[in-house]
């Protein structure tokens, strides 16, 4: 388990990061949310208007990757990692829903991929970990340990977003948070640069229809099936 490297790849919104989350904390390994570095750098771009409707300068984008530094640094209070870039806790902002409109075509562009990419091959490589994405169990670490496949129907994930914005005291649109969902599904599996796809060892997981604790125990078996 201490050098384990766990890939957790799949659809927007599936509940890969609650999973992940689970994983890390029942078998005390480190979690790395990879969509999380791909939000902060479109929360850089965007503060940087560096993204103007929808359009992307990528030249100035590309000049200023160095400045972007991304890192995960513990809560104690909620025992949980946080996102922050450039020392600044960005947790919650990289969740608004103008980042997620925009993290797609952020997360498009090869040149941010490799950057990122080679961030979390140096985060993780020395295993005891769980990473979650669209592109780990084929790309960043094509050699995982297990590598698992999530999924669940639009309207399921758009409904479990929903009312988790719900909970959080937002006024969130049912059909805005669908139409983004499937439009990231969309740019995710059909964009050139290591587009969503199951890797050919991965085990697909459809949630659709399971709590979160059973998902916890379906992957925890197959972790036992390993050794
Ligand atoms: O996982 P999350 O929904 O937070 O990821 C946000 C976006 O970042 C995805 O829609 C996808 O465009 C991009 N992403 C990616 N590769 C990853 C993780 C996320 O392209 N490994």
């Amino acid at each position: 388990i201490r050098s384990i490297i766990i890939a957790i790849d799949g659809h927007s919104s599936c509940g890969k990061s609650t999973v992940a989350r689970d994983l890390a904390k029942m078998l005390n390994i480190a979690y790395i949310d990879t969509g999380a570095m791909y939000r902060a750098v479109t929360l850089f771009a965007l503060r940087q208007n560096m993204i103007v409707d929808g359009k992307i300068n990528e030249e100035q984008l590309r000049n200023n990757l160095e400045n972007i530094v991304i890192d995960f640094r513990l809560n104690p209070d909620k025992k949980l990692n946080e996102t922050y870039l450039n020392g600044e806790n960005v947790e919650e902002k990289i969740r608004s829903l103008e980042v997620s409109n925009n993290v797609s075509p952020i997360s498009a562009l090869g040149f941010v991929r490799k950057h990122l990419v080679a961030l979390q091959r140096r985060m993780g490589e020395k295993g005891g970990v769980v990473l979650d994405g669209r592109d780990i169990g084929t790309v960043v670490f094509p050699n995982a340990d297990l590598k698992i496949f999530m999924t669940a129907s639009p309207e399921i994930r758009a409904k479990r977003r929903y009312d988790e914005m719900v909970a959080k005291g937002l006024t969130p649109k049912f059909e805005e948070i669908l139409e983004n969902i499937k439009e990231r599904d969309k740019i995710d599996s059909t964009r050139s640069e290591s587009p969503l796809k199951q890797a050919d060892d991965a085990l697909v997981l459809d949630n659709s229809h399971m709590t979160r604790r059973e998902q916890l125990e379906w992957i925890l078996n197959k972790i036992n099936d390993i050794d």
